[in-house]
């Protein structure tokens, strides 16, 4: 196949191909990106039998991740985000299928981030699936990872050693730590002010996390299924090149309206992030427009917006985590199950009262 030769400002670059990310590949050069990083289509059709199916699926995947791997830097990464595939009933997580995809390109597997996912559907026959991951691998040992431009809040910030020769002085490094391989950035749906038209948006926080620690200012992020933007908004906004492609038109639409940051000319925006920064950049009144999903007859400005940073998220999901653990563990060693300090995030005492627990038997009665 031929390819462009490297240029630094390649056919592609800022730029977010109609179609095939295939197409948009082979208009991009060998080693031209710093990232790949995408969560990729994974509605397989209906002409195959199942596994059959999937396998066809992973074999498209495969030549895909065979042109990310030409396209990327010696010193670049890849990033994959997959949840599972189900059918009636069984699960299987994607990350195992695409594990052996990255090493037969010669790949290294740096992390495995675990994407936590608060909310979801209820299952009845298995363990309600809440997480998804992020498969990270980079092409070579010599890569890009900077760590100081992710670091979040130490839990102890400023507490210092008692004792010691270290006496007096802090305990962890001021500037924050490693912010860890379990992720809790908000699912973007409904009531959260990046919400496009799209049913599968990555957070721009998750995204604005990779990019900072893989790509220096001035690279390049590609993201073969951009969807409605989320990869070129946060690059164009930390000052890195973006490209990439979407097969959809309106997505792609989307995806343009959100770079652009003004609204079309009936006054409406891609979503009710862009329209804030529109007003407060402007100073125009916000009830002149409008957004794409908004519901409600004005929208809200950005002082109003309940914004809590990733790390507010964690923390009330550990809480929430070990609430359970020690409820269910209270109700099966027959102790009064303790009531959750913030049910639901608003009330103040527990929605009904929590009946005393009956003492659950060990083992079955036979009489
Ligand atoms: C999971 S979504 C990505 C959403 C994106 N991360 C965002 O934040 O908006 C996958 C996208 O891939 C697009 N797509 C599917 N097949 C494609 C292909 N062969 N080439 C380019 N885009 C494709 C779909 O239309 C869909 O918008």
């Amino acid at each position: 196949m031929k390819h462009k030769t490297l240029t630094p400002g390649f056919d592609m670059l800022d730029r977010i191909h109609l179609g095939d990310c295939m197409e948009a590949l082979r208009m991009m050069p060998d080693a031209s990106v710093d990232l790949v990083v995408s969560s990729p289509p994974y509605n397989i059709g209906k002409e195959y039998e199942t596994k059959r199916e999937l396998e066809h699926y992973l074999g498209e995947q495969r030549q895909v991740l065979k042109e990310c791997y030409r396209v990327l830097k010696p010193t670049g990464s890849i990033f994959w985000q997959v949840g599972s595939f189900a059918d009636k009933g069984t699960l299987v997580p994607l990350d195992v299928k695409f594990f052996p995809i990255f090493e037969d390109l010669g790949m290294l597997p740096r992390n495995r981030i675990v994407w936590v996912r608060q909310h979801g559907l209820h299952a009845t026959k298995k363990f309600s699936a809440r997480h998804e991951t992020i498969l990270w691998f980079t092409k070579g040992d010599q890569y890009v990872f900077d760590l100081d431009a992710i670091r979040v809040p130490q839990k102890w910030q400023n507490k210092k050693a008692h004792r010691g020769e270290n006496k007096g002085e802090l305990t962890c490094n001021p500037d924050g730590k490693n912010p860890g391989d379990v992720w809790v950035f908000q699912n973007v749906k409904h009531n959260h002010e990046e919400q496009t038209i799209h049913p599968a948006q990555f957070p721009e926080g998750l995204i604005a996390r990779i990019l900072l620690a893989t790509v220096p200012v001035g690279g390049v992020a590609f993201d073969p299924y951009m969807g409605t933007g989320t990869v070129a908004v946060v690059a164009k906004d930390h000052g890195r090149h973006y490209c990439g492609a979407e097969l959809e038109p309106r997505y792609h639409s989307v995806a343009l309206r959100r770079l652009s940051g003004s609204p079309d000319e009936n006054g409406v925006f891609p979503n009710l992030k862009t329209l804030r920064a529109y007003v407060e950049r402007t100073g125009l009144p916000i009830e002149r427009f409008r957004f794409d999903v908004q519901i409600g007859k004005v929208a809200s400005d950005g002082t109003k917006a309940k914004i809590y940073p990733e790390e507010y998220h964690a923390e009330q999901l550990v809480e929430r985590l070990q609430y359970e653990a020690d409820a269910f563990e209270a109700k099966i060693g027959g102790r009064e199950v303790p009531v959750a300090k913030d049910l639901n995030g608003k009330a103040t005492k527990p929605l009904r009262e929590v009946q005393p627990p009956k003492p659950l038997p060990l083992f079955d009665d036979p009489s």
